[in-house]
């Protein structure tokens, strides 16, 4: 049976898209592209270089100097994938919570944009791949051989972030969670240029009342049958 070189998995922040293609990567063999630690990478270095987050312009320049590199994992601690920015690991400095919150404003200016969807290009072209993040379907890879758009209601996707950070020992308070997401879906679905929505030709999945391995035995299905 032929099986797709390319898939895309959008959908908003907390619907487990990231941990679904991460399996469905590793079941296909397929390299797992994870899109947004790009603008999570762009985002640490503007904070790093002391830039505000409104600022546009230096921002924009930034995204074109800066070099991310997105390997395999290297280190054995729970990662999908190493991050670098500029040859320096931040696998895990771009999941904490300044960048969380700067993230999004970040990834509505357009020269990032430019930036980082060139270089998801050239990677989609060059490998087998499940690409994941918010335009893959629309904008990135508008001619992926399947696109899912995994959605779920903000109090299930607030309730499954808040028990992960428990779960990690981490503090947490379910209902700043669930504004953090609140606000991230806003700036996602609400901005300009390529906005989170699913394509027209996505497989839209509900994860409401779906447990991880459910929603993989079905993306696995669609991969088989496309
Ligand atoms: O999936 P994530 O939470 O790591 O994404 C971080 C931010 O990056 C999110 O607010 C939206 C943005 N993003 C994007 O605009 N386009 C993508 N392809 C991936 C992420």
């Amino acid at each position: 049976m032929a099986r797709p070189k390319t898939i895309a998995i959008d959908g908003p922040a907390g619907s487990g898209k990231s941990t679904l293609g991460f399996l469905l990567a590793e079941e296909l063999g397929y390299l797992y592209f994870d899109t947004g630690v790009m603008y999570r990478a762009v985002t640490l270095a503007a904070i790093q270089h002391g830039l505000a987050i409104e600022d546009e312009e230096r921002i924009g320049q930034l995204a074109k100097r800066v070099r991310i590199d997105v390997r395999p994992p290297s280190v054995d601690d729970g990662r999908a994938a190493d991050v670098l920015l500029d040859g320096k690991d931040v696998t895990w400095e771009i999941r904490k919570e300044v960048v969380n919150a700067a993230v999004s404003p970040v990834s509505t200016y357009a020269a990032v944009r430019d930036a980082m969807t060139a270089q998801q290009r050239r990677i989609a072209h060059e490998n087998r791949v499940v690409m994941v993040g918010r335009d893959i379907g629309t904008v990135v890879m508008p001619d992926a051989d399947l696109k899912i758009y995994l959605d779920a209601s903000v109090e299930v996707r607030a309730e499954r972030r808040y028990q992960e950070l428990l779960a990690r020992g981490e503090e947490a308070d379910y209902d700043l969670v669930l504004a953090s997401l609140r606000n991230r879906d806003r700036i996602d679905s609400g901005r300009k240029i390529a906005p989170l929505r699913p394509a027209e030709d996505a497989v839209i999945i509900n994860a409401d009342d779906l447990g991880i391995q459910e929603v993989l035995l079905k993306a696995k299905e669609l991969a088989e049958n496309v």
